[in-house]
């Protein structure tokens, strides 16, 4: 095992626009484990649009603030060990940090089944995976013959979302920032529709592919973009609140207008949820997942970069729109 270690801190806070200076590859002694602790070798970490969001102040966790490793949800594999619970060899899921090793309380991993491919634990059957899955299933309620529509549908958790409804029997219309991105969803994940956000017609755009209107959004992005779903909304409609992208990288974040008033008069529910709320549900969940990969109704999208040093200019590249599906970065092979 190497004797040095690499990790990425994060030395200031963005006031706007993330930027790969404001992080720092720094090299460090090997990290030992003492008492309790666990030494993991990173392989893969997911980058995600939370990552900024982490950023701006405390959340469901702790703000991430300058001269923090910048944190990571990751996958690695366990190199020393001083818990008996947990074995040298062993893959393990946990928050991580941008480093090659890190050290991490045994009783805060989770040992894994070595599952191939191993990319597959962070997409379809990661967070992305559970975050689509209870998001729609759980929150959105959908039945068949309804119309969803999905932001942020390249995405990670979207490209899921759009293919779970297809599944459910559902119409399914994506929204996202190019044409390039729209034509391929249609043309090779199997949605109904999608258009451009970024076009300037998105109000016309989502009436001519929604002419039943709108029973389901998942909406990953906030903003102006929520705003004009708003309006296509059909009575009883259920808004998935799971994100909120177009808020993270900007001071001036623009909120949608016509809250609470549509709300009212369309009677819709808006719900927020975190893919943690359903522990009891989650074998199921990973069944049906793991099932709908395997057989091909679930085209599993990886966006993966190489290197640990690339990880701070793909977490600005995927803020920007960069990536298709899940964005990681492999770190190393197990
Ligand atoms: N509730 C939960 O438990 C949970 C768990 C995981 C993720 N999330 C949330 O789910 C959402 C999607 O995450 P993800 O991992 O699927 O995303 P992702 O793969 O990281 O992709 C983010 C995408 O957002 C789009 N985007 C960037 N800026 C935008 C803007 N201003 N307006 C509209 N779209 C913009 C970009 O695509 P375009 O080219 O289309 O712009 C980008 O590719 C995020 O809000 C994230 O925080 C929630």
């Amino acid at each position: 095992m190497a004797i040095e270690n690499r990790q990425i801190v994060l030395t200031s806070v963005p006031e706007n626009e993330l930027k790969a200076s404001h992080f720092e590859l720094q090299v460090t002694p090997m990290p030992q484990a003492s008492e309790g602790e666990v030494l993991v070798k990173t392989l893969y970490m997911s980058l995600d649009a939370a990552n900024r969001a982490w950023m701006r102040g405390p959340s469901y966790r702790d703000a991430v603030v300058a001269g923090d490793v910048m944190p990571t949800f990751c996958i690695g594999l366990v190199e020393q060990s001083t818990d008996t619970t947990i074995a040298v060899g062993s893959i393990v899921e946990t928050e991580g940090v941008w480093a090659d090793y890190f050290l991490v309380k045994g009783d805060s991993l989770k040992v894994v089944p070595n599952t191939q491919p191993l990319s597959h634990l962070l997409s379809v059957r990661g967070i992305a995976g559970k975050t689509a899955y209870f998001g729609l299933l759980n929150i959105g309620q959908p039945q068949a013959g309804e119309t969803i529509v999905v932001s942020g549908a390249a995405g990670s958790v979207g490209t899921l979302v759009g293919q779970i409804g297809r599944i459910k029997g559902c119409r399914v219309v994506g929204i996202a920032g190019s044409e390039e991105k729209c034509t391929w969803l249609v043309d090779e994940l199997g949605f109904d529709a999608a258009v451009n956000y970024k076009s300037g017609n998105l109000f016309k755009d989502l009436k001519a592919n929604c002419p039943n209107g709108i029973d389901v959004y998942f909406d990953n992005v906030g903003g102006t973009v929520l705003e004009t779903v708003l309006y296509h909304m059909n009575l009883k409609g259920r808004i998935v609140c799971c994100g909120a992208v177009s808020q993270y990288d900007s001071s001036n974040p623009a909120g949608p207008r016509n809250l609470p008033g549509l709300v009212v008069v369309k009677r819709l529910r808006m719900e927020g949820f975190i893919a943690f709320d359903f522990p009891e549900h989650e074998a199921k969940a990973d069944a049906d997942l793991a099932s709908w990969a395997a057989n091909g109704s679930i085209k599993v999208v990886e966006d993966v970069v190489d290197g640990l040093e690339n990880a701070p200019e793909a977490l600005v590249g995927l803020l920007n729109g960069e990536n298709r599906g899940k964005r990681m970065v492999r770190v190393a092979s197990s």
